[in-house]
């Protein structure tokens, strides 16, 4: 009995306490909030949450962003750094241009990508950053690009791809191509052709049924790079790492690989074998090892392989996806290709890729809707304070976010979920696209901007026109699902399962 009135006795001093508490918490609770994002907590932050949302993290910053006033979010969870995750055009211009020294890709990104990427353009910051950026511009002046199309892109198009989607449209029975990996080959074939001055030749059609080594490499290589980033906790795959066990066991076996690929390609070139290698001009990785070490000449392959093998893959994957459903949209592009002129063996001229600017709307617009690189991150340097109010912290992660830009109504209006080149046309004149709208790139940062803008952009579009005007030239294609297919992104996007297709010849 006395024990008990003993026990009360600091219960009732307590109580005051706890009753200010409880009012304490209801009153936060009802103020609007001042971070929008999802709900945290004390210590764990919003750890469940984003653990329950771990498999459709697109989708979810998308709706909170779409709720979010200034369509900017805060995530704070246990065991991660602090993130603003920003779809506002403000602070994408503020982030990438404006204050570009302040937001570096930070030691936290090297850290994760270092093992793969090395010190090449991708990775780094700072001077080695602007040297390599200075070295490798050169490779897409208009000089550079018009060889390119003449001599490159003319000859893997129509030597390679072409005849493979004939072979497939010739069959009796209708053969079905994974078109996603056909383009990715392509891709990846182009690429080596411009940086290492060599060709993997993946494309060939006897090497077709089985994946070619590197590019396998690649794909385990970014994969694993891309699940460090998503781990909860980043100390998980360097205690990997330190055993070499698992994701990370994989990751160093596929970096072994790429490396000595690479290095085989520059000891070849060392001895310069003229059966082996097909050299065009003065390739870039040529000119780096007269001039620089291997290893920096590896990295900035590495980096220059990475940049342009995925993302142009993608974005016309997806294109063919968007004709598939949009047969009017298709017609209309064809009509375009169809006016502007040929060379002597049917092929598209450098001059008249310019010209076709329909299908440079449907390009801008497929990737609005599934752009190959989904988000980037930047780190903060020092403390700030982003144009719509969001206070950074030094060391904040600041993501900006081009999937859910392409998806805000406030940019894109009402129909943002439609496939609508139009709206990207600014003049048409008896039935000829004269001109598109100068679309700012801080709302359509699919290739970042600022100073640190893809230096691959032209060569990109120049591909993507090239590519998909002589495939819908010859042929229709057309999938063999009706389902949507799934968007993938990965340190690139994709489309899981590839793209499978039917392949007739139009007629
Ligand atoms: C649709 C196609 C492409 C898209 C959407 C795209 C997008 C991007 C993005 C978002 C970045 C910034 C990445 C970052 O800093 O983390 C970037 C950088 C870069 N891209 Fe592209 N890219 C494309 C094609 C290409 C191609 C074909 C090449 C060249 C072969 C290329 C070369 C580069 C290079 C060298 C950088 C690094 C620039 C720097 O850090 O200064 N890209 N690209």
């Amino acid at each position: 009995m006395v024990g008990t009135i003993f026990m009360s006795v600091p219960l009732i001093l307590c109580l005051p306490f706890l009753l200010l508490l409880y009012s304490f918490i209801q009153w936060k609770l009802r103020q609007p909030r001042l971070d929008p994002g999802p709900t945290s907590y004390p210590i764990i932050g919003c750890l469940i949450t984003f653990y329950k949302n771990r498999t459709r993290l697109l989708d979810w910053y998308t709706e909170m962003l779409s709720a979010s006033p200034t369509q900017t979010i805060i995530i704070s969870r246990f065991g991660a750094r602090r993130t603003i995750i920003t779809a506002n055009p403000k602070n994408v211009q503020y982030i990438l241009k404006t204050n570009f020294n302040n937001f570096p890709k930070g030691k936290p990104f090297t850290e994760i990508l270092g093992d793969f990427l090395g010190n090449g353009i991708f990775n780094v910051d700072g001077d080695l950053w602007y040297n390599q950026r200075k070295l490798v511009i050169h490779e897409f002046d208009p000089k550079s690009l018009r060889d390119y199309v003449e001599n490159v892109l003319k000859d893997e198009v129509e030597k390679k791809l072409l005849p493979v989607l004939e072979a497939a449209a010739a069959e009796v029975e209708e053969k079905v191509v994974d078109l996603q990996d056909l383009l990715r080959r392509l891709a990846f074939d182009l690429v080596c052709k411009v940086s290492l001055g060599y060709d993997p030749c993946s494309l060939e059609y006897n090497s077709l049924n089985t994946s070619h080594p590197v590019i396998e490499a690649f794909d385990v290589a970014s994969e694993m790079c891309a699940r460090r980033g998503a781990a909860p906790l980043s100390s998980m795959w360097k205690v990997k790492r330190f055993f070499d066990v698992g994701s990370e066991k994989k990751l160093r076996e596929a970096i072994n690989r790429i490396h000595l690929f690479i290095e085989n390609v520059i000891r070849d070139k060392k001895r310069s074998s003229k059966e082996r290698f097909e050299t065009f001009g003065n390739d870039l990785l040529t000119k780096m090892v007269l001039e620089k070490d291997e290893e920096y000449a590896r990295d900035t392959m590495i980096s220059l392989i990475m940049a342009g093998r995925d993302t142009t893959s993608a974005a016309m994957t997806w294109l063919f996806f968007l004709f598939s459903r949009n047969p009017n949209l298709e017609n209309e592009v064809l009509r375009e290709v169809g006016i502007v002129e040929e060379d002597d063996e049917n092929s598209l001229k450098y001059e008249s890729l310019r010209e076709l600017r329909f299908l440079k709307a449907c390009i801008c617009e497929s990737m609005r809707l599934f752009p190959p690189v989904s988000w980037d991150s930047k780190h903060a340097m020092a403390n700030d304070l982003l144009p719509d109010g969001t206070p950074v912290r030094t060391g904040d992660r600041v993501t900006y976010f081009p999937y859910g830009m392409g998806r805000m109504e406030g940019l894109w209006g009402e129909d943002r979920f439609e496939f609508k080149p139009e709206r990207w046309v600014s003049e048409v004149e008896d039935g000829i696209f004269k001109s598109l709208k100068n679309v700012s790139p801080y709302k359509f940062p699919i290739f970042q901007a600022g100073p640190r803008v893809c230096l691959g952009k032209e060569m990109a579009f120049i591909q993507m026109k090239y590519v998909v005007a002589a495939i819908l030239k010859r042929f229709r294609i057309r999938a063999t699902s009706p389902d949507r297919p799934v968007f993938v992104p990965l340190l690139t996007a994709h489309m899981a399962g590839g793209f499978r297709v039917f392949v007739s010849p139009r007629h």
